[in-house]
């Protein structure tokens, strides 16, 4: 099949093309990810950090990936993506490089980024990487994949589309925090912000068909409404969605609180500026209006849509988040590498 005929396929059909006998290889966007495949990381990611607490649990970690490399290409800003599967990377005992620029790369004497990736590729076992144009990561799993060496290749963050594994920590976040309430199924769950743009909710939202009963409420300016296509394939996966413009009135109602910051860095010419956002700030007043079992999360970074006073109540889980993206990147480059069998094992 050539790329033109593969790039009109639907997400589900494109799923087995990012399988090798069977197992997990790229990850590309959160429609590849079924629930027995979300259950098991979440799981996994669990096991992994009871083992580390241990001296020789860290050290047999450490043995897993021994003599394997990774490439960090992030050609756009990041903190905690970019750490978190240094740290992963490094806890299986992989060695890591890094492009975080495209000028100290030989893109800037014309190479395409293609070109460069499958450079990458001749020297490392991993490719991960974060890149501002949507699909691009998508194009290299499958120029990889028709290579001579292919490698598998981890979205880090396309542009605006998509940040699977930022959806992967956020679901072992909602999964960790309702262990005792039933889980994710039935729960409602207010997705707040610039969800025009923004790639850790688009993500998030494809996921939820994955769970039974739950409802997303869209809370959003007019303008940064969530994508129609999204929203297609909530209906056609029958996952219930309304939208308001009113997060007091949502609060209440709901289960987590997702909340996002403006996506300023897409605009075209200072559109953001004419948006009155501050009705989608989580205000500290608001706190009276969740529920007691409620979570507040953020993918950060933050801006003052979600003030520092909220940190200080224990339905935050925003700094949870955090650190559960380490250990669940953690499961899944094991998943990868087919050495969750030896985890579960240990
Ligand atoms: N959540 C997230 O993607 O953060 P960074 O942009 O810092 O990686």
């Amino acid at each position: 099949m050539d790329w033109e005929s593969f790039k009109r396929l639907r997400g589900s059909q494109k799923k087995a093309f990012f399988m090798r006998d069977g197992n997990i290889y790229h990850v590309i966007m959160a429609q590849q990810f079924d629930r027995g495949f979300l259950d098991e990381i979440c799981n996994l990611a669990t096991r992994i950090r009871q083992i580390a607490k241990s001296n020789e649990g860290t050290r047999f970690l450490l043995s897993l990936l021994q003599g394997r490399r990774a490439m960090l290409y992030f050609v756009q800003p990041s903190t905690r993506t970019f750490l978190s599967f240094m740290s992963a990377c490094q806890i299986l005992g992989m060695q890591c490089s890094e492009v975080r620029d495209t000028s100290t790369s030989s893109e800037v004497k014309g190479e395409t980024p293609e070109d460069t990736v499958r450079t990458f590729s001749s020297y490392v076992d991993l490719i991960i990487m974060r890149y501002p144009e949507p699909g691009f990561a998508e194009r290299i799993a499958f120029l990889l994949n028709n290579s001579g060496r292919p490698v598998p290749v981890i979205n880090a963050g396309s542009g605006r589309d998509q940040h699977p594994t930022q959806a992967l920590l956020d679901i072992y976040t909602l999964h960790r925090s309702f262990e005792d309430q039933g889980g994710i199924d039935g729960k409602k769950i207010a997705l707040v912000g610039d969800l025009k743009r923004g790639r850790t909710v688009r993500s998030l939202a494809y996921l939820m068909k994955n769970y039974e009963g739950v409802k997303l409420y869209f809370v959003s300016p007019p303008e940064l409404r969530m994508e129609d296509d999204l929203k297609e394939y909530l209906r056609e996966h029958e996952v219930e969605f309304e939208e308001s413009e009113d997060l007091a009135e949502v609060i209440p109602q709901v289960d987590a609180v997702y909340m996002t910051r403006i996506q300023d860095e897409y605009d075209l010419e200072g559109e953001s500026k004419r948006i009155d956002y501050s009705r989608f700030h989580f205000k500290v007043e608001y706190l009276q209006l969740l529920k007691p079992n409620a979570i507040i999360m953020h993918p950060l970074p933050r801006r003052q849509e979600l003030p520092t006073e909220i940190d200080q109540d224990r339905r935050a889980v925003y700094w949870r988040q955090v650190r559960n993206g380490m250990w669940v990147r953690v499961a899944l480059i094991a998943k990868i590498f087919r050495v969750g069998g030896e985890i579960w094992h240990y």
